[in-house]
Parts: structure tokens; sequence; C-alpha cells
């Protein structure tokens, strides 16, 4: 009774790096809710195939129902919610899904963790947290020489998928203060690791460098992101859960901006040494600007003082190492890639780069 945790989203990217985090750090039972959209894949999880600690259940956050007697019948001391439409670009030219998974979910989902929370006996309820995983991108887009976010930036969301996120952070907000909901906001900044989707930056450039495809560079390259290594944001949230307070939101970011391009050549660099291509000098030949992103946001930049201060957590590895370790999954993971580029993968990088003036796009 109240052993387990409750994650949505736990087929996806981050969400499948934190259930195998979690079952290898604390060893205690993972309800896995996912609607296994295009994002979602269960052989992210192909270890914990027979291990009873996983319980995996295919199903959509908005379905309450689903959600009540999973809460009912697992009866988790916490709910870790990643479910989410999670692409930008998807969310221009498809914004509707990220209203609906992205704000109704979190709305029903908080829902019914309310209605759950209220009748767990008194320790279990003071105990009990609802961990929601947000982004950086709510805060809107810093100029050069601004500091980066804190937890006190104002929110000033530009693309639709940000928009939807500020929503649900909003929602998160309220239940805490209207009902008293123990909840706990984090925001980060852009993950890179194993089992990252290749419609994202770092993958997509990876895959398409091995297949000696263009590198779409969006507008001047010149954007800045911070880049979390999947793994130390597993830990911040593991940290989070245990040492967080209710109310509050902590900002977990890995402290390494750098632009687009920069990233990009360095990951041209990187597989120049791993996997050179005879036939290409350099991996870095195949850089090809493109199209801007509409909306595109100039720079993120975050700052984790107060996690690192208040819960004494830090990124464990330099980004250059992490890199490498990423770059290296993708050149082990091969028949993983191939299984993700089948079906619809194909049609997503079709209608992403038609436009963009990048041939057969990526
Ligand atoms: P992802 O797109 O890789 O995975 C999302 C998962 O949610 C998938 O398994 C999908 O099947 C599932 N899902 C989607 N809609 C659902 C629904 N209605 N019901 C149940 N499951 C549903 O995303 P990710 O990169 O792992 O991101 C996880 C969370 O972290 C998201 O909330 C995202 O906004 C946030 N985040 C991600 C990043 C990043 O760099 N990846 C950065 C900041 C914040
Ligand atoms: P992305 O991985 O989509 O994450 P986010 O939009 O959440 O930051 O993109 C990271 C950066 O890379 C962003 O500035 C857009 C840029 N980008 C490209 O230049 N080319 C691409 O093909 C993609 C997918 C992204």
């Amino acid at each position: 009774m109240y052993d387990c945790i409750l994650v949505t989203g736990g087929a996806g990217f981050i969400g499948s790096n934190f259930v195998l985090e979690w079952i290898r750090h604390e060893g205690s039972k993972v309800v896995n809710l996912d609607k296994l959209t295009y994002a979602g894949n269960r052989k992210n999880l192909a270890s914990l195939k027979n291990d009873p600690r996983h319980i995996f259940i295919r199903g959509d956050i908005n379905d309450f129902e689903l959600v009540r007697e999973t809460l009912a019948k697992y009866r988790p001391r916490a709910v870790v919610h990643l479910a989410a439409e999670s692409h930008v670009d998807r969310s221009i030219l498809g914004p509707a899904e990220f209203l609906t998974t992205n704000v109704q979910g979190t709305f029903h989902l908080l829902d019914e963790v309310l209605r759950y929370w209220k009748q767990l006996p008194p320790e279990t309820r003071a105990s009990f947290r609802f961990l929601h995983i947000s982004t950086d991108e709510v805060y809107g887009s810093l100029g050069p020489a601004e500091p980066p976010f804190t937890e006190t930036s104002p929110y000033c969301p530009n693309s639709p998928y940000a928009a939807s996120k500020a929503a649900s952070d909003h929602f998160v907000r309220s239940y805490h203060s209207t009902y008293g909901l123990p909840t706990i906001t984090t925001n980060c900044s852009n993950n890179y690791g194993p089992l990252q989707f290749p419609e994202k930056l770092i993958p997509l450039m990876v895959v398409n460098a091995l297949a000696a495809k263009p590198l779409p560079v969006y507008g001047d390259g010149k954007n800045v992101r911070d880049w979390l290594y999947v793994l130390d944001h597993c830990e911040g949230l593991r940290t989070v859960l245990a040492k967080g307070k209710p109310g509050n939101t902590y900002n977990i970011g890995g402290g390494h901006e750098i632009s687009n391009i920069e990233l990009v050549r360095t990951l041209c660099r990187l597989l120049d040494e791993l996997r050179p291509n005879a036939r290409l000098g350099s991996h870095s030949e195949l850089i090809t600007f493109v199209t801007d992103r509409p909306g595109h946001d100039r720079r993120y930049g975050i700052d984790s003082t107060k996690l690192r201060r208040e819960l004494g957590w830090a990124p464990r590895e330099s980004f250059e190492s992490t890199l490498q370790i990423t770059v290296q999954w993708y050149l082990k993971n091969q028949a993983w890639v191939e299984d993700v580029q089948s079906g619809s993968y194909q049609e997503w990088i079709a209608l992403n780069y038609q436009d963009r003036g990048v041939s057969g796009g990526a």
C-alpha cells in the first residue's frame, strides 16, 4: 500500500529514462500510464519486460475513468507527470493536440489526483506529491546579455507548445493554492541522451549525418539553448520528489549554453572521430541553413541555483562527456533508430522540412 509511484508518459524519452533510473536507484514499483503516441515506445522499457516492479498501462490522461481506476487500484504515494506533446515544430503545424493533452489532460489528471488525495489517510496525504514536469520555454526568450531564467521570471510563452505548458503550470499552481494539493513543478532546459526520438535537434542531426543527409539548421543557427543530460535531469526529479517543498517550483538546467550551429559542429566533429565517412571530408559539409522556425525563441538559459542550494542537486558529468555518450548510444543502437524511423516518422520529416528549402527533407 502506498509504496509505488504513478508515472505518466513513461514510454517517452525522459519518461523511459526516468522509469529505468527509478527502478535502478529506488527499486520500488512504478505504474506507467502512457498513450503510446508516435513519441512513446515500449521498446525503451524492454529491459523491464519481466520485472514485476514495472506495470505498464496503455491509456490517455484525458481518460479520467481510467485514471481514477488506476489510482484506486495501485494507490501511489506520488504522481510524476511527464505525459505531453513535446515538440515545438509539431505544435506549430498542429496546435490542437497540445491543448488536448498538455492543458486538458493535465487538468483531468489533477482533478482525479485531487479526488484520490482527499481520501488518503492523514500521514499519506501529507507526504503525497504531484510532480509536474515543465519547461524553460514558458519563460519566453532571453536577450544575449540577460541573466538566465529563475523561478520568478515572468511567463512569456511564444510557441503553442510553450503556451500549453504554461497553461498546465498555472493549473498545477492553482490546485495547490486552492485545494492544498501538494504539487511541485520543475522547469527544465533542453534534454539530450539515449532514447530521444530523432525529431529533436541532437538525435536528428546524428541520424541524418550517419545517412549522409543534410543537417537542417534553422535560420542563422545562432539561437542558444541550455542543454541538460537526461540522467542528470532524472536525478534532479528524484531529488525534488524526495526533498522539494509543496507549492514550489524548481528550475533544472545543465548550465551549458551553446548556439545551435556550434552544437551541430561539435556533433560533426564527434562523428568524424567515431564514425568517419570516407566520402565526406567532414560531416560538417552536410550542414544546411534552412528557413527559420516561426516565432523561434532566440535564447534560453536557466539558473538552477535554488535547486542546488536548497536541495543539493548539480549535474554530475560534463556536457562534452555526456554528449559523446549520447552519440555513442545512437551508433550502438541502430536497430532502435530504424524502428522509430519506420511508420509515421518519414511523413513528419517530409511535412516539417518541405518548405524550408532543403531537398528531400532532412
Ligand atoms: P516525449 O514526446 O518523448 O514523450 C511524451 C510521452 O507522453 C510519450 O510516451 C507519449 O506516448 C506520452 N503521451 C502523450 N500524450 C499522452 C496522453 N494524452 N496520455 C498519456 N500519455 C501521453 O516527451 P519528453 O521529451 O520525454 O518530455 C517529457 C516531459 O518533459 C514533457 O512534459 C515535456 O514538456 C517536458 N520537457 C521536455 C524537454 C525535452 O528537452 N525533451 C524539455 C523540457 C520539458
Ligand atoms: P528542438 O530539439 O526542437 O527543441 P526546442 O525547440 O524545444 O528548443 O530544437 C532545439 C533547437 O534546434 C531550436 O533552436 C530549434 C533548432 N533546430 C534546428 O535548427 N533544426 C532542426 O531540424 C530542429 C529540429 C531544431
